[in-house]
Parts: C-alpha cells; structure tokens; sequence
C-alpha cells in the first residue's frame, strides 16, 4: 500500500523542564525522499526535539506524527518507521556488534536479518570489527555501529543526531555518502551536525534553531542567497585612483573589494566605479556558504 502522509509533521512543538522551555512553539515538515538539517548552537533544543520525536520524551504541548501516524497515540507501529542514531553514545553491554545486530533486528520481528545485515557492516565498514564487542569499540566505530543498529529494519526515516561527532574526516565522509546512498533508496533523513560544510552539501532544507525557537528555515540554497553577500575582488595592471562607491570594502593602489547581494550585476558595477577594462588583470569571486548564513542569523560568538 502506498503511504502518501508525509514522512515527518512537527506543529506546534514545545517542551518544558521545570520552568525553563527548551523548545518553543516548533513545527516544520519533512518531505519524503529529502535530507532536512536542524541546526544551532549548543544548547538550541535539537536534541530534544529529537527526543520528543522518538517518544523518548513527551511533549509539553504539540504534536508530531510519522507518515501519518499521531506518536502520542500509536507510538509503537510509528516507531517500527523510524530509525534513530542517538546523539550519546550508550553502553551496549557485553554482546558483540553482529551478535546486537541480529538481536535488535528481532526487536522488529526479523530473525533472518543476515543479509541486511551483511550490507550495513560493509557499508559502514565494520565487517573487521563485526566479533568485537560493543563497549569495547572506540567512539568513532560505536558511531557507526549506532548507524547500523538504527537500519537493520530498513526505516524509511531516518535521524541522526550528531551522527559523526568524533568521527576523523574520512569516514565523516565516508559516512555522508552512505547517508547520500540511503536517500537515492527513498529514504528521508533529518540531521544534527556540527560541520556546517558538510550540512550545506548535503541538506536540501535546513532550519536554523536557537534558544529552542526556529529562527529561519528554507532551501539551503535560498537561505545562503538570502543571507549572505558575495565577495568581488578586482585587481589591476597599474595603480588606480581613489575609488568612490557605497559597496567598496577595500582598495590598495592595485586592488579593491566590493560586497555584493546576489543578485547584482558585476558589469554594472565596473561601469559604476567607471574602470577602463583595460586596467582589469583579475576578478575572484568569493561566494556566501552556510557558515556565513548561519552567523548572520545566529550570531559568531555562540556558534557551534
Ligand atoms: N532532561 C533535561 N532536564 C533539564 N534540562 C534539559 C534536559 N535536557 C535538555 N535540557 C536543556 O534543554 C536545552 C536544550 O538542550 P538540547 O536539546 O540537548 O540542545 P542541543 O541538542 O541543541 O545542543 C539545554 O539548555 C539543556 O540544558
Ligand atoms: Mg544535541
């Protein structure tokens, strides 16, 4: 049967320790087949978010379903749809990671789960580490076990909170193209990382979240278009006069920098500082990333 609920709805979320609200008024939707990024400093409320979604905590008001399924009320069939990488890392007791492979596959019923199995050890390059046992393995290959764990059922939903906090920068990349790879498969994926780079290449939407609030959300493109200035540098052949220009950020005798929105013009604007092309030796062009939006929306000095 075909499932036409979208895979995520978040309306209206909060959550309330005592008398402090760690996430306020929150909604957003995921689509089905996209990766969608929630980031924001420490502290911003996406892990608790993420918790009320998988039911390991409850909501003060609000509500979330999954494809179509209100969590409040059919929490257990929701939750065979879903798989979580936890942003802690738990102890896993004495069992190697195949043996709680197999044991967390027949959680969802399935007891031949061998060659499901099999891929997601190779995929996450476990296959030399697969009699080790668990709380034996290191943080980084606990990580990727945690990813396996939260696939053995083949969850059409995916999130990852942190999922390569600890990770060196070869199996972070690693680990993104397999998280690319799922979603080719028609998985939909929301995310927590802390490597903004990393986020802009990979998330097709992405909400800023700060002090338990969205503060911006939109295509990840149209947020860096929308946030952030490009960056024009001109160098030239021979010294140049004093130029005059609202934009004009910078000049020595044979340079200046321009910030631009955009969508300006760069011609127009050498015709508006009235340059003779001729003089022209170079132009670099340094455009806005996520990193840039996200200061601007954030702030700096309480970035992640
Ligand atoms: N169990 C809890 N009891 C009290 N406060 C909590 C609890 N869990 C989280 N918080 C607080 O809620 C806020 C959001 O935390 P969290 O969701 O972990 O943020 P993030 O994942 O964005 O770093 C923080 O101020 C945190 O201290
Ligand atoms: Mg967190």
């Amino acid at each position: 049967m075909k499932d036409n609920h979208l895979p995520l709805q978040v309306k209206d979320l909060s959550k309330d320790y005592g008398s402090f609200r760690a996430v306020n008024q929150v909604s957003f939707d995921l689509m089905p087949g996209e990766i969608f990024g929630l980031l924001g400093p420490n502290g911003a409320g996406k892990t608790t978010i993420i918790s009320t979604i998988t039911t390991l905590e409850k909501p003060t008001s609000g509500s979330i379903h999954i494809f179509g399924l209100d969590i409040s009320k059919k929490s257990k069939i929701a939750k065979t749809k879903l798989g979580i990488v936890p942003q802690e890392l738990i102890n896993h007791g004495y069992f190697s990671v195949e043996e709680l492979l197999h044991f967390h596959s027949g959680y969802y019923g399935l007891f031949k789960n061998t060659s499901r199995i099999e891929y997601l050890l190779e995929k996450l390059s476990l296959i030399a580490h697969r009699k080790k046992k668990v709380r034996e393995l290191s943080g980084g290959l606990k990580r990727r076990f945690l990813i396996a764990k939260a696939l053995v059922h083949n969850p059409k939903l995916l999130i990852l909170d942190e999922p390569t906090a600890g990770v060196d920068i070869t199996l972070r990349t690693e680990l993104w193209d397999f998280v690319l790879e799922l979603k080719e498969q028609g998985t939909t994926i929301l995310l927590t990382t802390h490597y903004l780079e990393e986020a802009e290449n990979l998330c097709d939407r992405i909400a800023f979240i700060d002090h338990g609030k969205i503060v911006k959300i939109g295509h990840t493109k149209e947020l860096i278009d929308q946030l952030t200035k490009r960056e024009v540098s001109f160098s030239f052949r021979s010294p140049i006069t004093k130029l005059i220009h609202p934009q004009l950020t910078e000049q020595s005798t044979h340079s200046a920098r321009f910030t631009l929105s955009q969508t300006q013009n760069i011609g127009e604007l050498l015709h508006d500082i009235n340059i003779d092309l001729k003089q022209l030796k170079d132009i670099s062009i340094k455009e806005g990333n996520l990193e840039n939006a996200f200061t601007r929306i954030i702030g700096g000095a309480n970035g992640i």
